[in-house]
């Protein structure tokens, strides 16, 4: 389905879960999020019953997030159930990697086909520091367990701090040297807890160019630029919804774990979808297509009223 602005829709984010099991400096408190009754998040026939609806109006890739996706109980039935749906081309998780090394085998099996694993230090220190609670050399044990299952090389999710994680731009680029694993840095959106942090900590992805000046465009995939070292295995992308917003390119809806349909990560427009079926589903979720708005006015600050791990990034 078309949105307003000529946009074709074809990509859902769904969030399963707001609980994880890290406590990133930029995403959460100390001391996580409350967990919710479980009635209060999507059971794993109404994700179906929202994902067949929107694959009803043109929903090709659906991406599972969370909060972390691979705490929720049950994971693999949900994704099993979402890979079952004809018209889903392509069914992709996103995860702190930490429980792959139990899952990754089911979810493959479960027809996962792709995973984005989030990254933001190669420093076993610097991991404890920016995720609070989390060990490095579980998450580089997720990633193995991701290769051993037989995944195709993962993409690496790393939010690019000032002061924080900037020094190892050239140590996660090497890293593209030899596999074929694409790196992608993401501008930090103040959203959140650090909406307040110091203005230095939010510096352009531009930064990747200044400091690894070989790296040559190779085009796009999605929001993503694409860079590649002379004769790379991988890639290098540069996600920039900061410093060059693109709305104009936005393909997707997102749906929160307690089913509000957001039309933009960014607004703080929600339609919830509970108790609805059939035709009165595709209705509501059409809605929400039709309000996604033009544009964010990230610069002027989000207006989502919840944190990045209620939305799933
Ligand atoms: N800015 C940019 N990326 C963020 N993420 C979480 N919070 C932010 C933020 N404020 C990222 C996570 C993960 C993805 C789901 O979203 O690091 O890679
Ligand atoms: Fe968990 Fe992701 Fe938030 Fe880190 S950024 S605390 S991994 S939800």
């Amino acid at each position: 389905m078309t949105d307003g602005f000529g946009r074709k829709i074809e990509y859902l984010r769904l969030s399963v879960t707001d609980l994880c099991n890290l406590r990133c400096q930029y995403c959460m408190g100390p001391e996580g999020v409350e967990k919710r009754d479980h009635r209060d998040i999507l059971s794993h026939e109404e994700i179906e019953e929202i994902v067949r609806a929107a694959v009803k109006l043109g929903v090709r890739k659906v991406r599972v997030t969370g909060g972390e996706p691979l705490v929720r109980p049950g994971i693999v039935d949900i994704c099993r159930r979402i890979g079952a749906i004809g018209g889903v081309e392509e069914l992709c998780v996103t995860t702190n990697g930490l429980r792959l090394p139990e899952l990754a085998g089911a979810l493959h099996k479960a027809g996962v086909c792709r995973l984005n694993i989030s990254l933001d230090t190669l420093r076993p220190e610097r991991y404890c520091e920016i995720t609070r609670v989390g060990s490095l050399e579980k998450a580089l044990a997720g990633l193995e367990a991701a290769r051993a299952a037989g995944f195709p090389a993962p993409k690496l999710n790393c939010v690019l701090m000032g002061g924080v994680n900037d020094d190892e731009i050239p140590d996660f680029v090497a890293m593209t040297e030899r596999e074929p694993v694409s790196v992608r840095f993401i501008e930090l959106m103040p959203i959140g807890p650090c909406r307040d942090w110091d203005k230095s900590r939010f510096i352009p992805a531009d930064a990747v160019l200044r400091a690894v000046p070989e790296l040559t465009p190779v085009g796009g995939d999605g929001v993503a630029r694409l860079y590649r070292l002379p004769g790379a295995a991988g890639t290098v992308g540069l996600i920039r919804p900061v410093s060059d917003h693109f709305c104009p390119a936005c393909n997707r809806i997102r749906i929160t774990a307690d089913g509000k349909l957001k039309p933009c990560l960014h607004s703080a427009t929600e339609l919830p979808l509970r108790g609805l079926h059939g035709e009165a589903l595709e209705a509501a979720i059409g809605a929400g297509i039709l309000a996604k708005p033009q544009r964010h006015h990230l610069e002027a600050g989000s207006d989502s009223m919840r944190n990045m791990n209620a939305i799933g990034g």
